[in-house]
């Protein structure tokens, strides 16, 4: 018998936190369109935006609380009357509105931002979560700067909301300072100190400043937290929010270490990211994980020979299980005869290994000029090879018709190519990985050398 996981709250801030980052600022259509993707994604909250920060912040808030009716709609406001009220109005048709109070609690942001000191930083909370609760039944606190606040004073600031009626409780990184093992010790000692924390839900908010704000929110959701704030492509301030692809996967891929649950259709992910890039212009750098444009390209021979071999070799999870059409082997300098082998077949010509030998010989020398050697290319390569001046015996047979015409092949210069194939080719005993993709069938049947000889040419 397996035991339940806990279910993990996927708060999507993309259009709030992530569209406050230089470059991503969205109009309200492409809010609207966003905010459909991230419902077909299937998160649990979309933060639709901050509403008092512009009329069209507004009239974004209040078209996606309108028309997306199956997640919570929060919207941002400060811990002051004049922002939740306008917060409310935009969300108030929602048909699941949350209220996000944010007020800042580290003595720095007190000192030199707000000018406040603890007790009033601690009466202020305290009566906008009151407030908000007048209006709206879901109500968050999120004490900005968390990470760098007396731990002692943050559990007072908490408690206090708590008791005001806040149902969620947000622990900003706000700046990207902490460090996993520290973060999972704060959510510890918030759940240890906090009177009524059993009663709300604990939430992470993690900036990426050092590069680790996937894993403090992950060592947070280890500690008890069981709300993540994230957003597609780890977009937000500075150096962006905690990606939600990243978390979501950690977990599918890695359940023996993150025993959670998202409702999460992971297949959607690959949509949002590339619409997201679609509305702002911004490209996702090509090693992003889960998303980027090489995450499952593979052009070292070793790696190629093993992909085609087995995709368990070099891939933990499938592209197909994050709507990425298929793995892609990259000819270049690296790659080695099983890739260009098998490349060759798709395009239709099947060599002996004396032959592909040969061809590989040039196509190395080629992609040392030309770095990634694209399929016509390679064409031309084949026919350059093939010249069949000097040579009585033609190395290039095309593949299929020339056997489905008897099998008496003869050389031909200028075929016409099959229609590429995709990665995976047709399989043969056994015939699925783990994954359940099929396993690609092994393409050099007719040599006898040893697996291990083998695997010493194919790359
Ligand atoms: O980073 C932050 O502190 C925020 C809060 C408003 C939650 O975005
Ligand atoms: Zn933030």
């Amino acid at each position: 018998m397996t035991a339940e996981r806990p279910r993990i709250t996927i708060f999507d801030t993309t259009l709030r936190d992530g569209e406050q980052s230089p470059g991503c600022s969205m109009n309200q259509q492409e809010k609207l369109r966003l905010a459909h993707q991230l419902d077909r994604l299937g998160v649990d909250v979309i933060e639709a935006g901050f509403p008092i920060a512009s009329d069209g912040d507004f009239e974004g808030v209040k078209a996606i609380a309108a028309v997306v009716r199956r997640p919570i709609i929060a919207g941002l406001a400060r811990a002051c009357r004049p922002d939740i009220e306008r917060a409310w109005e935009a969300l108030k048709d929602a048909a699941h509105p949350r209220i996000h109070v944010f007020l800042a609690t580290s003595d720095i942001h007190l000192q030199y931002k707000l000018r406040i000191t603890r007790d009033q930083c601690v009466a202020q909370a305290r009566d906008a979560v009151r407030f908000a609760k007048t209006l709206c039944r879901d109500v968050e606190f999120s004490p900005e700067d968390a990470t760098r606040t007396d731990p002692e004073f943050l559990c007072r600031v908490l408690e206090a909301v708590v008791e005001a009626g806040a149902t969620t409780l947000n622990i900003p990184d706000t700046v990207g300072y902490t460090v996993p093992s520290e973060f999972g010790e704060l959510i510890t000692t918030i759940r240890q100190r906090v009177k009524g924390i059993e009663n709300v839900t604990i939430s992470a908010h993690c900036h990426n400043d050092l590069g680790m704000a996937v894993a403090n929110a992950l060592a947070g959701v280890a500690a008890g937290v069981r709300q993540v704030e994230c957003t597609i492509n780890g977009i937000g301030e500075r150096a962006g929010n905690a990606s939600l692809e990243e978390i979501v996967m950690a977990m599918r891929t890695r359940p023996d270490c993150y025993p959670y649950e998202t409702g999460v259709v992971t297949e959607q992910i690959f949509a949002a990211s590339q619409m997201l890039s679609e509305i702002t212009g911004v490209t996702v750098q090509p090693n992003k994980a889960i998303i980027g444009r090489n995450a499952f390209a593979h052009e070292a021979g070793i790696h190629q020979d093993g992909m085609l071999k087995n995709p368990l070799t070099y891939e933990i999870m499938t592209p197909q299980s994050v709507g990425v059409p298929d793995s892609k082997l990259v000819l270049g300098k690296h790659s080695g005869r099983h890739a260009l082998g098998l490349r060759c077949e798709q395009l239709g010509y099947q060599f002996d290994r004396r032959a592909l030998d040969d061809i590989y010989r040039r196509f190395v020398r080629l992609a040392d000029k030309i770095k990634h050697v694209e399929d016509h290319h390679l064409l031309e390569l084949i026919r350059d090879t093939h010249k069949p001046a000097g040579s009585a015996t033609p190395l290039i047979e095309p593949l299929a018709p020339a056997k489905a015409a008897g099998g008496n092949a003869t050389a031909v210069n200028t075929p016409e190519p099959e229609p590429a194939k995709p990665f995976s080719i047709a399989p043969i005993a056994p015939t699925t990985n783990a994954f359940g993709v099929p396993l690609p069938v092994h393409l050099d049947h007719h040599h006898e050398q040893t697996q291990q000889e083998d695997y010493l040419w194919g790359v």
